[in-house]
């Protein structure tokens, strides 16, 4: 079993997202010690804007078709992804790799796999709530990820981290109650 290790926040050891793909990958290496990990730091790394060219280097899509699951740090940067996390699913979406168009319409060709997507953000937009309309983070990742075949999606989230310290607290000891609950 492969497991790709994503994170993108730009905070350090101070990130939530990072915090909780952490505790992710640590429940599944318990759950599968076997498993390989296979980390993609986005920002200690980062990838530059796609180019035309660079579509010819499938060291990225190859990474992620490789592996069975997926965690990604996804905070919300300006009511959707940062920009490090953006170029890397840039290089992820290739016609007749990971999807393709039929008479039918779109067809993902990366189902299969399990993704999970650590989510942080500082005000509150669950579904249901007042500001929900302006989640383009996780919408966008379920909407992408969908695309590409993917249906097996766990969020597991922490919200309204901007809200103090007690709130944030709060909001990070709900997502670690919530991956004591996944299962590799
Ligand atoms: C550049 C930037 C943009 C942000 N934009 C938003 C936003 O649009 N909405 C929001 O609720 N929080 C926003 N935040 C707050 C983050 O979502 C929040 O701090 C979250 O914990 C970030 O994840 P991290 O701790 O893993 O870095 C922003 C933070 C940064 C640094």
């Amino acid at each position: 079993m492969t497991i790709l290790h994503v994170d993108s926040s730009i905070n350090g050891e101070n990130s939530v997202s990072r915090i909780i793909s952490r505790s992710i990958i640590e429940r599944l290496q318990a759950q599968e010690p076997a498993a390989t990990v296979v980390r993609r730091d986005l920002v200690a790394q980062s990838l530059p804007h796609l180019t035309f060219e660079a579509f010819a280097d499938s060291t990225i899509l190859d990474e992620f078709l490789a592996a069975d699951t997926v965690v990604v740090g996804a905070p919300m940067y300006n009511f959707g992804i940062p920009s490090h996390l953006k170029a890397w699913i840039d290089r992820l979406a290739v016609a007749g790799k990971t999807f393709r168009y039929t008479g039918n319409g779109a067809e993902g060709l990366a189902g299969g796999k399990k993704l999970i997507i650590a989510s942080s953000r500082g005000g509150v937009f669950a579904p249901g709530t007042p500001s929900a309309a302006f989640d383009h983070q996780e919408n966008y990742l379920r909407a992408f990820f969908g695309f590409l075949g993917i249906t097996d999606i766990t969020f597991v989230r922490a919200e309204g981290v901007a809200m103090g310290p007690e709130a944030r607290e709060k909001a990070i000891a709900a997502a670690r109650s919530e991956v004591t609950m996944l299962a590799a």
